[in-house]
């Protein structure tokens, strides 16, 4: 099928399960006319324009596979914040831009289980202090501009979604105060642009090996790994390897809006961390104190 969707569609008032994918429908979505949807399958068409607004209303909607598209425009993540039921939502392959640009507190809904948004542009996506909860698949593609990735404080479990290692551009990730379950995600060290990582308070585990010859983490600055169960202590090569780190060793002095820390303790629990958040923000032990 190709050609434009019919209107009539847009209008049926107890739809259910819009599934029109992998054809040719091309041109713009209209507006939903009622909000009886559940499931929304357009994938693999070659719909683009915006996202009409209407989506906002389908309060029923549990999966929106919106996939291998050519849909634009930049939605903020409140966009979906009305969609109590939504849990999957794929954005991948498109040309859209996710913002986070109103901050408010509750962005993307608590019921969300998979996220996909290959060669989606992200900037920012900030997530803490909400409640998703469970294995959340968010996966991130090639080119991915993604800057900063706070999760900080829900209660994901699972493994570190692999695909973050796709963001090239990635200077910020705190996925702390969740339920990772997981090793020590060593091929984070090869974001060449890392320079926060907390991964404080789960449930990683193991061993942190690191091989003295390969220049892992080189611009991290700061690295918070406390209130986990990893088995050994972190093995000073670890330091050597974050040369951004390094400097302080040599008492380099940092500039007055820079701070340099890390702490990796193990911890019985999360008493310790009020509210987790300004864990980074406040002056903390410097290197060497902590360890
Ligand atoms: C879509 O169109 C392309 C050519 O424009 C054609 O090769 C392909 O078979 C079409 N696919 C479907 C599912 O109709
Ligand atoms: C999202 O869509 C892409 C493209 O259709 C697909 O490859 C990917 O597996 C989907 N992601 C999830 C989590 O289903
Ligand atoms: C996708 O849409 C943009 C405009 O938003 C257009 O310039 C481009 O040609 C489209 N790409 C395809 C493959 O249709
Ligand atoms: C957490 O640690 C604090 C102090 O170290 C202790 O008083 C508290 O009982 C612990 N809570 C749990 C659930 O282990």
């Amino acid at each position: 099928m190709n050609g434009a969707i019919s209107s009539w569609i847009f209008s049926l008032p107890s739809l259910s399960c819009l599934g029109l994918g992998s054809n040719n429908f091309s041109g713009q979505l209209e507006d939903f006319k009622y909000n009886s949807l559940v499931e929304i399958s357009l994938s693999d068409n070659k719909l683009q324009g915006y996202l009409p607004k209407s989506i906002r209303n389908l309060v029923k909607l549990k999966r929106l596979h919106l996939s291998s598209n050519n849909f634009s425009g930049k939605i903020d993540v409140s966009f979906f914040s009305n969609l109590k039921q939504l849990s999957k939502l794929n954005l991948s392959y498109n040309s859209i831009s996710l913002t986070n640009a109103n901050k408010v507190k509750s962005t993307l809904p608590e019921s969300l289980t998979q996220l996909a948004l290959s060669t989606c542009e992200v900037d920012e996506l900030d997530m803490q202090h909400n409640s998703l909860s469970g294995d959340l698949q968010t996966t991130f593609g090639l080119g991915s501009g993604l800057k900063s990735f706070n999760l900080h404080g829900n209660n994901v479990e699972g493994k570190i979604p692999i695909s973050l290692a796709y963001c090239k551009q990635l200077e910020f990730l705190d996925l702390g105060n969740n339920h990772f379950n997981d090793a020590f995600p060593m091929w984070l060290g090869i974001l060449p642009n890392l320079r926060v990582l907390s991964l404080r308070s789960n449930k990683l585990h193991g061993p942190i090996r690191i091989s003295s010859s390969t220049k892992l983490f080189p611009k991290l600055r700061m690295l918070d790994l406390s209130c986990n169960a990893f088995t050994a202590e972190v093995p000073t090569s670890l330091f050597q390897n974050l040369k951004a780190m390094r400097r302080i060793d040599q008492t380099v002095k940092a500039p007055k809006d820079e701070y340099y820390y890390a702490r990796l303790s193990n911890c019985g629990n999360d008493s310790g961390d009020v509210d987790g958040q300004g864990v980074f923000l406040d002056e903390m032990p410097r290197i060497g104190k902590t360890m």
